[in-house]
């Protein structure tokens, strides 16, 4: 009668025969990967190899379940080598673009002169809802900024306490903050999707550069010129994709897989650096750059003469609508 132990041996072949089958990618490893224990040589050969090696736990949550992710390594590579090079030379590179313009082309002036008179620019419930939009994409720009470059450029200015702190209330508001741009951006695409249908005066200002630098040379626009339709479907389209990548980061269990949610992580911080980037330029054009204009944003009145040089189009629908003051103003310039 065959010895038990021989039995045994036999089941056990038999088991492992099946498992080659069952398992071809174990087939091909040098080792069995579901083995009680693993040498850690066999696995950094196998690595070194270029295998593709995941590990899994048998737990029902499938975000959990991933216990080695390859594409992690990629991830973690783009957010350390990438994302720094993209965001410094998006955003360095607008600032110093902004710089050497302003040295260049200096503020961009009234030519003719305040009127002294004003037209209402923005009613009191636009600027309301450009500054709640504005205040928390500033919030949330900066508190994003942070989590990316935090670590390298704030913690040795503060120390890891302090930075930890900060980071801790930055990121709260970070999360909470992104529901009332979120609503603004929404308000703002209402109230301002009318005025921003791009049209053929568009065509005029952009080869013309928008006359910014050419003096006194102003091209016809009527509320918004090309370059504000610009900013209007950056903010609008950039927005969408911040808050709809944003929308999985701050609910994690929607993306199906980690994978998936890295792709997010990835989208949210690229289109932030841009995003950022071109609000750089408006905050510049909408404050120091462009005398005049930041009052548009303030009280709501802008100088007629403002108004005549940089929206000259506006102006007249204004006027014939009786909503502006007519040209009395000498110093007026002749409609283009
Ligand atoms: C301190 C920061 C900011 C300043 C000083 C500023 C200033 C201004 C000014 C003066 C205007 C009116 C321009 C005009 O007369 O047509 C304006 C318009 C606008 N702003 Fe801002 N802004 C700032 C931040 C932001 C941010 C962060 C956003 C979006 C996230 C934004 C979105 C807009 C949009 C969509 C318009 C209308 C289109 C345009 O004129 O470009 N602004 N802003």
């Amino acid at each position: 009668m065959p010895s038990s132990l021989s039995n045994l041996r036999a089941l056990c072949a038999a088991i492992a025969l099946l498992f080659a089958f069952a398992h071809p990618a174990a087939a091909q490893l040098s080792f069995k990967p579901t083995a009680e224990a693993v040498q850690e040589d066999k696995l950094l050969n196998a690595l070194k190899e270029g295998d593709k090696i995941t590990g899994r736990i048998s737990i029902p949550d499938s975000m959990a379940s991933s216990l080695i992710q390859p594409a992690g390594r990629d991830w973690r590579d783009f957010q350390r080598s990438k994302l720094p090079i993209i965001g410094g030379v998006a955003i360095l590179g607008m600032l110093v673009l902004l710089a050497v313009f302003l040295m260049m082309r200096g503020r961009i002036r009234v030519d003719h002169g305040f009127s002294g008179t004003k037209i209402l620019r923005f009613a009191s419930f636009e600027r309301f809802t450009h500054w709640l939009t504005a205040s928390c994409f500033i919030v949330l720009a900066l508190s994003g900024l942070n989590i990316s470059f935090g670590r390298v450029l704030i913690l040795p200015l503060f120390g890891a306490g302090a930075f930890a702190t900060m980071s801790g209330y930055a990121k709260i508001a970070h999360d909470y903050l992104a529901f009332p741009f979120m609503l603004g951006l929404v308000i703002m695409f209402l109230i301002w999707i009318k005025d921003n249908i791009p049209g053929k005066i568009d065509w005029q200002w952009i080869k013309q550069g928008g006359g910014i630098l050419s003096n006194g040379k102003h091209p016809p626009a009527r509320r918004f010129n090309a370059g504000q339709k610009g900013i209007f479907w950056i903010v609008i389209i950039g927005g969408a994709l911040m808050s709809v990548s944003g929308w999985f980061l701050l609910f994690p269990y929607l993306p199906a897989n980690v994978t998936a949610l890295q792709f997010w992580t990835v989208i949210h911080a690229v289109i932030a650096m841009l995003f950022i980037a071109a609000m750089l330029a408006h905050i510049y054009i909408g404050s120091v750059g462009m005398e005049g204009a930041f009052d548009a944003m303030g009280t709501g009145e802008v100088d007629l003469n403002w108004a005549k040089e940089h929206h000259s189009l506006w102006v007249a629908e204004e006027q014939a609508k009786g909503r502006a003051p007519s040209g009395s103003d000498t110093r007026a310039v002749p409609a283009e």
